[in-house]
């Protein structure tokens, strides 16, 4: 089948009770590393790409290697993001140029300039058949370019959401409930705890409506201490427990997006291959086991946080 909006994917996975994972692409074993994983699993999936991916690989390159996995895939419906869509260029060439669904965050801006913003891209995109997700709160550690200190993150608040959504237009929301982006999201002794009465909230004001949670990356420690043991040092980097994603999951929230753990997997494998084999040279040998173990860390997600294995 063709790349999908996610519109139809959110209404089952809202009704389903389980969440489709939104996983960052920046290269080929990425893509092919979540989208082996999905097609053995049955699931469907979501392949988003940031504004730094675009940078650094090519729209055309990332487009046509989602397209490779859609033909690879015949069987699974993928949808092709932008992630953090910064404005409103951004999201236009996006739409022109083969997404099925943006991200416009003006999340940073007050509410009407968000809601002003966010409707000019619905409008726009809505005209073109791709779907929009915005996002209402900001999560602290880095939106793309944007980085958001710890203490100037705020949860969303669940009195807003109405009114943002009925005057944006949007077709899904991104909420702040204690989430963040990066590998070091809580701090070290503390226990980790999302507000699920902010969700709930949020829940009860938009029956029905897709939620998404950015910056739900578990940390896996098996890879953190992988990273520590060959040369890294990532001290202290700590996730979203798996149970809380899954209690989420079982919610509105319909979209979790994951990134860092699958830079986690990747370079935690890299590091150990180098460190165990200083004389190889060839990337071939390094990136397979990094890929296959992309796709066994999807493969976890899809299965045992997310529910989706089976749904496509
Ligand atoms: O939310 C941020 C994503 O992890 C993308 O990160 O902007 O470094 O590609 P990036
Ligand atoms: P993580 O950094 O937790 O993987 O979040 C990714 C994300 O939200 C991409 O938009
Ligand atoms: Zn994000």
């Amino acid at each position: 089948m063709p790349l999908v909006t996610s519109k139809e994917m959110f209404a089952k996975a809202y009704n389903g009770g389980y969440a489709i994972g939104a996983f960052n692409v920046n290269n080929m074993e990425i893509v092919q590393g979540i989208t082996e994983a999905c097609k053995e699993e049955h699931a469907p999936v979501i392949l988003q790409v940031s504004k730094g991916a675009r940078a650094y690989a090519n729209h055309t390159y990332l487009v046509k290697l989602v397209e490779a996995a859609v033909i690879e895939c015949p069987d699974i419906p993928i949808v092709l993001h932008l992630d953090h869509g910064p404005d409103f260029e951004t999201c236009k060439s996006c739409i022109d140029g083969g997404f099925t669904s943006v991200m416009i965050d003006a999340s940073s801006k007050p509410f009407d300039e968000n809601i002003e913003i966010t409707r000019r891209v619905v409008e726009y995109a809505h005209e073109h058949g791709v779907v929009v997700e915005a996002e209402l709160g900001t999560l602290s550690g880095i939106e793309d370019e944007v980085k958001v200190a710890e203490g100037c993150a705020s949860y969303t608040r669940p009195e807003e959401v109405e009114e943002f959504v009925t005057r944006t237009g949007c077709d899904s929301l991104a909420i702040a409930i204690g989430t963040s982006h990066g590998a070091y999201k809580f701090k070290p002794g503390t226990k980790p705890q999302l507000r699920f009465d902010v969700l709930h909230e949020c829940e009860k004001r938009l029956p029905g409506f897709p939620i998404v949670l950015h910056g739900s990356s578990s940390v896996p420690q098996e890879y953190v201490t992988m990273i520590n043991e060959n040369g890294g040092a990532m001290p202290g980097a700590i996730g979203v427990p798996e149970d809380q994603l899954r209690e989420a999951a079982r919610s509105a929230v319909c979209k979790i997006n994951i990134d860092s753990d699958l830079r986690l997997a990747m370079t935690g494998t890299i590091r150990k291959f180098f460190n165990e084999h200083p004389d190889k040279f060839d990337p071939r040998e390094y990136l397979k086991p990094a890929r296959a173990n992309i796709k066994e860390l999807v493969r976890h997600k899809l299965r045992d946080v997310l529910g989706c294995s089976g749904k496509a």
